[in-house]
């Protein structure tokens, strides 16, 4: 969750988010993140059962008592952590007050305020806040947001207690969302937009795709777990999959507009334009394909 404009594209996890280097202190940036919130609420909602099936999975022997969430957002794993693991208390810490806002909001519903602390705080900033020694770490689409991702992964490694557990998650693209041949007046368009996106990207978030494996062993890690899981949902979540197409198409027209066809860009427009025959909304074949990797890693 990556681009820029009145409709920032998004960025691996579905979420777009400004340059790699965040600091959301500006009306505009606000704005952006309102946006982006939505998606990642989105994504959480559609995702939960693959979130909570990859948390009930990761190698952790004893139910830690402190885990920090490293770009938290709006709490996608940060709650789904919490409820995993009643007995621990978690510290959420991102550079967004619009997220981290929403997270307070949801985890209050969710009965779980008390036992989540929020910093707001630049993981780029050359001086963490105290963190704490907390025995499992969750990093999940954030990393790749990250100035300088080793200096990041070696910081964790310091701030774990010796055998606990970092785990990491990122996110092989933005998910999928129209069939192959879809729309009829410009079939294959998702596709060229990805393409788009993706050199988009390239320049904006130069850790996107890195081999985090090979990273974390860099930073003294041992790697325990590497697990691919792949994503594809469709009908039976039919109303949120259709809200998460639309935001999620929203917010990339801004990082692909200039890369599309007259003809490509005006079908987009069709797709995004709820009143019309062709909105996404009125759509019966959409899905969400994606796919997320996860490292777990332990500091010996
Ligand atoms: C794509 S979102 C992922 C959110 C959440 N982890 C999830 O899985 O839904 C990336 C998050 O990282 C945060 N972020 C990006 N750069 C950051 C930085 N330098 N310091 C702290 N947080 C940052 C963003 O504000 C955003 O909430």
């Amino acid at each position: 969750m990556t681009p820029p404009s009145a409709h920032p594209a998004p960025s691996a996890h579905g979420s777009g988010h400004g340059p790699a280097h965040h600091h959301p202190d500006t009306d505009t940036d606000r704005g952006q993140d309102h946006d982006q919130t939505e998606i990642l609420d989105l994504d959480a909602e559609v995702l939960a059962a693959h979130t909570a099936s990859l948390i009930a999975e990761l190698p952790v022997h004893t139910g830690p008592r402190h885990i920090v969430d490293l770009g938290s957002g709006t709490g996608a794993g940060a709650l789904a952590l919490l409820a995993h693991f009643p007995g621990a208390e978690l510290t959420a810490v991102d550079s967004s007050a619009v997220h981290l806002d929403r997270l307070r909001e949801k985890a209050a519903a969710a009965g779980a305020a008390e036992r989540l602390r929020l910093v707001r705080a630049d993981l780029d900033a050359a001086v963490w806040p105290d963190l704490g020694t907390p025995e499992l770490v969750w990093a999940s689409a954030s990393l790749h947001h990250m100035a300088a991702p080793d200096d990041t992964l070696r910081r964790v490694h310091g701030l774990l207690a010796p055998g606990g557990l970092f785990a990491v998650v990122e996110l092989a693209g933005f998910p999928r969302f129209l069939p192959e041949n879809a729309p009829e007046d410009a079939p294959g368009l998702e596709e060229r937009c990805h393409a788009a996106l993706d050199r988009h990207h390239a320049e904006r978030l130069p850790h996107r795709g890195a081999d985090w494996g090979a990273a974390l062993v860099r930073a003294g890690f041992t790697v325990e777990q590497e697990r691919v899981l792949r994503v594809d949902l469709g009908p039976s979540a039919a109303d949120t999959v259709g809200r998460y197409a639309l935001a999620g198409l929203r917010r990339m027209r801004g990082g692909v507009a200039d890369a599309l066809t007259a003809e490509d860009l005006a079908a987009y427009d069709r797709l995004l334009d709820t009143e019309g025959p062709h909105s996404l909304l009125r759509r019966d074949d959409l899905r969400v394909r994606t796919e997320r990797t996860v490292w777990a890693a332990r500091r010996p």
